[in-house]
């Protein structure tokens, strides 16, 4: 398995939470960054893995979380930028404002942080290339007029991303995942599941696996950096 252990940031609950402890299950080392403490975080932290509490929503924040990375550990084999705000966009535009400042603390300005800070422990990897995968989502490309700040800023990751990709060759692949319907948010109703459904070729709800599958598909080659992955069941192929 790999020799350093790899951070996964908003690892609390859901994709996140998966992604920790798949990882642990075959065999890696895990620095998980959460932000709200929950059981399941007791239980990461009983199989060994390193915590790292932190708001990401300000850049004291997120420095923070990278110093406490820092201070956990001298390497690691890759950052996934997992954490993420998901609301529709409001109408009132103080609060709209508010809204965007934020999605773009947690989308842009934290991983931009966060890969700045910890790129030095990517290089002292005892593998290389290391990775920095960002988790964005097929609304970067194609999208939703109702989640306009939170798609654009997803949008602004994937750029981010290719700078980041050139920037950091050849010691550091940098790539995303763009997630479709994975794990249904508690806000679906009934009828937002089914129009949803409607629009997967491949018929139904991911699960947080597919995600992990393609984790390791991006870590495991050594020969792509600058892509982004579609994981969605061809949803991004609905018109
Ligand atoms: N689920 C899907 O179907 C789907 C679809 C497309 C894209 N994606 C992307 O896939 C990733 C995982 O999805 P998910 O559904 O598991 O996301 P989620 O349930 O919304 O969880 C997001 C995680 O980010 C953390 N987080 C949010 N704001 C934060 C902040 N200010 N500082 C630190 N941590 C913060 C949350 O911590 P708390 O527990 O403290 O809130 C939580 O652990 C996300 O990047 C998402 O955009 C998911």
């Amino acid at each position: 398995m790999y020799p350093d252990p790899i951070l996964i940031t908003g690892a609390g609950r859901r994709v996140g939470l998966h992604l920790a402890q798949r990882l642990l299950d075959d065999g890696a080392q895990v620095v998980a960054h959460y932000r709200t403490q929950t059981p399941d975080i007791a239980t990461l932290q009983a199989r060994g893995v390193t915590l790292v509490q932190g708001d990401l929503d300000s850049t004291e924040g997120a420095l923070a979380v990278a110093t406490a990375v820092r201070e956990a550990t001298p390497r690691l084999r890759a950052i996934v930028h997992n954490a993420s705000a998901f609301t529709p966009s409001a109408d009132e535009p103080h609060a709209a404002a508010a809204q965007y400042r934020h999605f773009f603390a947690v989308h842009m300005l934290a991983p931009w942080l966060l890969n700045t800070e910890l790129a030095p422990l990517l290089r002292a990897a005892q593998t290389t290339p290391a990775d920095i995968v960002h988790i964005t989502d097929i609304f970067a490309e194609r999208p939703n007029p109702q989640f306009d700040l939170y798609c654009s800023t997803k949008a602004g990751l994937e750029n981010l991303s290719l700078s980041f990709a050139q920037r950091y060759a050849p010691q550091i692949k940098v790539n995303c995942i763009r997630p479709g319907p994975i794990l249904f948010q508690p806000s679906h109703t009934p009828e937002i599941r089914a129009n949803i459904l409607a629009q997967i070729p491949l018929g139904h709800e991911g699960g947080a696996e597919p995600i992990y599958r393609a984790l390791r598909a991006l870590l495991d080659n050594d020969f792509i950096t600058g892509a982004a992955l579609p994981v969605d069941g061809g949803r991004h192929l609905a018109r």
